[in-house]
């Protein structure tokens, strides 16, 4: 076990981390239930916040990346050996289901030419036979993206509660200092 050394990831990494741990719970619930709302305008609405909040993802994955690619503060690894290996292949494997569901997610709206809440639509682009392989490969990579985020979640569970070695507290959000006016009254 590597005791961790107290480092922290960036404040925005930290925001980032759990927007998207956020929005690919929401989706994946509001994917399944959506079609149990009555058929009509209740259920284009919880459709359209599926595809906003996809949009949102989108940005948030499309940051990250950057984030990942550019400059990031370097934390010292949290396992050894094959553990270590693994925690990094599960790292990447959920950047790869992210981009895999999101850019399904994405042709699938476009192949549709989905409406948003009545208001607009998105312009209808390719075949429109696509729709149910592409609904079923974007099914497809959300369950494994969900599987596979599960797992991450438990593993960071064990650091926590049974390895004791601060892993979690590095990517657990952090409280603004106080400003110095409430701290001196
Ligand atoms: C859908 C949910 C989630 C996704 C997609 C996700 C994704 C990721 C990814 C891709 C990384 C690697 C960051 C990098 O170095 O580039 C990461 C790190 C991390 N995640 Fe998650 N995560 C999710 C939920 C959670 C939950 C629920 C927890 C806590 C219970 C958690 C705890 C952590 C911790 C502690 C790290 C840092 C690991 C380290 O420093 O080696 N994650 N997460
Ligand atoms: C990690 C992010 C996402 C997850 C977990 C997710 C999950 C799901 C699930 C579970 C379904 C239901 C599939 C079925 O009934 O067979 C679905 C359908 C769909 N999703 Fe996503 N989704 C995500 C991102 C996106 C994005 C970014 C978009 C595009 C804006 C999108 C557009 C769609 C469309 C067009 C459908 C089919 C709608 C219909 O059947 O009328 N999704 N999604």
């Amino acid at each position: 076990m590597t005791k961790t050394t107290g480092e922290r990831y960036e404040r925005a990494a930290i925001g980032l981390h759990w927007a998207t741990a956020v929005l690919v719970i929401v989706l994946w619930t509001s994917g399944q239930l959506a079609d149990l709302v009555p058929k009509g305008p209740l259920r284009t609405d919880a459709w359209s916040c599926h595809f906003v909040l996809g949009f949102a993802l989108a940005a948030v994955l499309i940051w990250r990346l950057v984030w990942r690619v550019t400059g990031r503060r370097r934390l010292p690894p949290a396992d050894s050996g094959l553990l270590q290996i693994l925690a990094e292949a599960a790292h990447y494997g959920l950047y790869l289901l992210l981009i895999a569901t999101v850019a399904l997610g994405l042709v699938n709206a476009f192949v549709r030419g989905v409406s948003l809440f009545d208001l607009a639509s998105l312009p209808q682009i390719g075949d429109r036979e696509l729709r149910k392989p592409i609904t079923e490969w974007h099914e497809l990579a959300a369950n494994l993206l969900l599987g596979l985020a599960l797992i991450h979640s438990a593993a960071a569970l064990v650091h926590h509660y049974i390895l004791k070695d601060g892993v979690l507290a590095r990517m657990a959000p952090q409280r603004r200092p106080a400003p110095k006016a409430l701290t001196d009254a």
